[in-house]
């Protein structure tokens, strides 16, 4: 197989239900997907449809209650949390949809910080941080706090944070929906350009169909299931 077309990450038969006491809720039925290198997929379905859960479970943030989850072929219940951990920490990137940035952290220290949580150095971390600021349009940003910046730039700061690690896949769970719809499309031409020109795969769920893009694969969910992979 060629290395394009490699599986990144491989659900077989996954179900996530919740416990509630009385009653039950299916967040996610049967789900089979696969996700190859460099693939961008984009998740829509309406609220409660299981697309953040779709995603945690991807990440190993969550557990199946029943089925498997590969990341590189390797099967996710078969790890120690210490090789989960690692496998989040430089296999996987986030993106959130209200930024979760450390709001008494500057820019730079907030791009930092996954190195910092890594142990990188911080010789080392400064210039990278600043490299992943230069390449979303920020460097001049660089000590401006999380409030004196603007909702794209808060963005653009946490597409930056999310690649300092250099992994292969970003999660992005709804990374436009704080946004009005000008920055929005911004931030998602900044996705494309990481998947086009850096290679990453990327998952982005979005409720927004004036986010979709010609030509790249649509999964749609209702009701925990997938209705639709085109
Ligand atoms: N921790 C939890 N405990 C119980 N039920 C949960 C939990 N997390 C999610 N659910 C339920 O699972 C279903 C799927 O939730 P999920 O957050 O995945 O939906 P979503 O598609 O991301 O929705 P939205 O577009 O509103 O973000 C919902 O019905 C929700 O109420
Ligand atoms: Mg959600």
């Amino acid at each position: 197989m060629s290395e394009k077309t490699r599986k990144i990450i491989e659900l077989e038969n996954v179900n996530r239900r919740y416990n509630m006491g009385d009653y039950t809720v299916d967040a996610l039925t049967n789900i089979n997907l696969t996700v190859h290198e460099q693939e961008f997929i984009m998740v829509m379905g309406p609220s409660g449809s299981g697309k953040s859960t779709l995603l945690n479970i991807m990440a190993g943030l969550e557990k199946p209650s029943a089925g498997t989850i590969q990341i590189d072929q390797r099967d996710l219940s078969t790890l120690s949390d210490r090789v989960l951990c690692d496998i989040r920490r430089y296999k996987l990137g986030f993106i959130f949809q209200f930024f979760n940035l450390h709001p008494i952290l500057t820019t730079l220290e907030n791009v930092e910080l996954p190195m910092l949580i890594s142990g990188v150095k911080r010789k080392d971390r400064v210039p990278r941080a600043m490299a992943m600021l230069e390449m979303v349009g920020l460097e001049k940003r660089q000590h401006h706090l999380p409030h004196e910046l603007s909702g794209g730039e808060k963005q653009r700061v946490g597409i930056a944070r999310s690649l300092v690690n250099d992994p292969s896949v970003i999660l992005a769970d709804e990374p436009t929906g704080d946004l009005d719809s000008t920055t929005g499309t911004e931030i998602m031409s900044l996705l494309m350009q990481m998947n086009e020109e850096l290679h990453k795969t990327i998952v982005c769920v979005t409720h927004d169909e004036a986010m979709l893009k010609p030509n790249i694969r649509l999964i749609k969910m209702e009701d925990g299931k997938i209705i639709s992979d085109t």
